[in-house]
């Protein structure tokens, strides 16, 4: 894809490794232990019930969770690659520009600085209650700061650029800055009320400027897209770069990648009443949602296959190499949670499906098979090249993959049948039409599959720490000649 002379500079990218892996032993950490509080709920109070509850309690502590993976783990290792990936596909070094140099500095720390802020703010219950658009409008106007000075990152490498041809990875890194700049900008449209008495959150309060359904139209059209665009467009820019360049083999094919491409974007801004069926909202926009989201298994299956056949007449390499192994694995799990999303968006599926944990479930295989993996694996391919080492211990790496799959199948299997639990029960009725359980039978029935789950995510969360672990060893072990690192695994650029 690019020659070699030129010298890339990684301290951005470094930058945001390290917030991957910091923010992302947090927000996991967190995760695992909501996960134990709803197996057993005493572990809500467990410093007592005085002051320190309310910052233990599991909805204090789940905004932290969802918001600290996404918007922390995942955003950041989305920009650690980018600040890799976009120079080498460009062709351009950051070095060449002091500009850049200062965008992307200026990028890492407004983005640290305002996510301590969204950290304390949470804690302390300032939230707007929609849901992944907690954010109150001070912390919004940061955030998009922070999308901008992305964004002049992209424009300002593009601008300088020596390689003329945009690599597919590109097309996904800009469709996720224009999709996210427009998701947030509308959705938070909102007007500061500040009101006197009402303690350090009044001044940042607002009220949305919509209300009711619409606000809830569009609360879940930006809820979809954003799990559209930033855990799926920027894993797919993600893969399409990691895979080919850790296999040492061509993409499957360009062509289904860029229709794949334009399918994505056509069909999944049209998805997102399937958040809202059976709800106050127009029943065509209800119908559309459902009929899109079925529609949206070809392009992500597209994607899907096309990562997957890159590996055709290679698969040698999913059994000896770990990184290859979790890149395999994570497309596959791709595949899985995009049928396992159109079939919960068919309305009769859904009428079971809706608020149980079997959504949970979907969440988690995408969240930790598809995107957690797939971040993963890009870390391990980059690290060696930034710091010109080995990879500590490829053996730990393996036994990471293997606990960490082992999690992600007890957390989904265990909220599978969880969730087609509770949803029979909360609708099964007797001959007269009065239900048969009441909503406590529903709950005290989930407690063995909440303990699962909780071990599941436990084993995740111990698989991460030894990520941790392995890249922290192989950032201090001894500097290797390129030619050495190059027989470890194939580099290609
Ligand atoms: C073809 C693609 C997909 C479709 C059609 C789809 C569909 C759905 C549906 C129907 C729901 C449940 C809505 C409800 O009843 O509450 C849902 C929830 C969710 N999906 Fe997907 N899904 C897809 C792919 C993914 C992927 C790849 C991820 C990535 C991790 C993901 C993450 C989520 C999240 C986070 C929620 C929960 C939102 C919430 O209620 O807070 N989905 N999805
Ligand atoms: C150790 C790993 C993890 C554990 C144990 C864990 C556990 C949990 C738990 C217990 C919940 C609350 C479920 C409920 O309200 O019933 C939750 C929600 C959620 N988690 Fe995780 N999680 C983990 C990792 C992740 C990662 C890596 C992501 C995203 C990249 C993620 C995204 C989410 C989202 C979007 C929700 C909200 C789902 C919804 O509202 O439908 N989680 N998680």
């Amino acid at each position: 894809m690019e020659n070699r002379p030129l010298e890339y500079d990684y301290s951005v990218s470094k930058l945001f490794i390290y917030n991957t892996l910091f923010v992302g032993f947090i927000g996991m950490f967190v995760g695992t232990y909501i996960a134990w509080e709803m197996a057993f709920p005493s572990l809500n109070v467990i410093f007592g019930d005085g002051a320190i509850a309310e910052y233990t309690n599991f909805s204090r502590l789940r905004v932290l969770h969802t918001d600290s993976v996404i918007y922390g783990f995942v955003l950041s290792g989305v920009w650690a690659t980018w600040y890799y990936v976009g120079q080498r596909v460009l062709k351009v070094s950051m070095a060449e520009s002091k500009t850049l140099m200062v965008i992307g500095k200026l990028h890492f720390w407004i983005y640290f600085a305002s996510s301590a802020v969204i950290v304390v703010s949470l804690f302390m219950g300032i939230t707007t209650s929609k849901e992944y658009a907690e954010f109150e409008w001070p912390l919004d106007l940061g955030i998009t700061v922070i999308w901008l000075l992305w964004g002049a990152s992209i424009a300002g490498l593009i601008g300088l650029r020596r390689e003329k041809t945009l690599y597919i990875s590109l097309w996904y890194y800009i469709a996720t800055f224009l999709a996210v700049a427009m998701l947030h900008l509308l959705n938070n449209l909102e007007i500061p009320t500040y009101y006197a008495s009402g303690g350090i959150g009044a001044w940042s309060h607002s009220v949305s400027m919509y209300a009711g359904t619409n606000d809830a139209l569009v609360q879940w059209w930006f809820g979809h897209n954003a799990v559209a665009f930033v855990l799926t467009t920027p894993i797919v820019a993600i893969i399409y770069y990691f895979l080919p360049k850790e296999s040492g083999q061509a993409i499957y094919s360009y062509k289904l990648s860029l229709l794949s491409f334009w399918g994505l974007m056509f069909i999944y801004l049209w998805a997102g009443g399937h958040h809202v069926l059976f709800s106050t909202v127009p029943d065509w926009v209800q119908t559309m949602g459902s009929v899109f989201s079925v529609i949206l298994i070809l392009p992500s299956w597209g994607s899907a296959i096309n990562m997957l056949l890159t590996m055709k007449g290679e698969w040698q390499q999913v059994a000896s190499s770990p990184i290859i192994k979790f890149m395999v694995l994570g497309s596959t799990f791709y595949m899985f949670s995009t049928l396992e999303g159109p079939i919960q968006a068919i309305k009769s599926v859904n009428a079971i499906a809706h608020f149980t944990d079997w959504i949970i479930g979907h969440v988690h295989d995408g969240a930790l098979g598809w995107v957690g993996f797939t971040i993963i694996a890009a870390i391990y391919h980059m690290i060696p090249r930034m710091f010109k080492r080995e990879i500590y211990s490829k053996k730990l790496m393996a036994t990471q993959f293997w606990i960490q799959t082992l999690g992600i199948v007890l957390y989904f299997t265990s909220m599978w049948i969880a969730g087609i639990t509770q949803g029979m029960m909360w609708r099964a009725h007797d001959e007269f039409g009065n239900l048969a359980y009441s909503f406590i039978d529903t709950v005290t029935v989930l407690h063995p599959y909440f303990i699962i789950r909780a071990v599941g995510g436990t084993l995740y969360l111990i698989g991460f720490v030894m990520f941790i672990y392995n890249i922290y060893k192989t950032m201090s072990a001894r500097q290797v000649e390129e030619s050495e690192l190059q027989n470890a695994t194939p580099m290609g650029a």
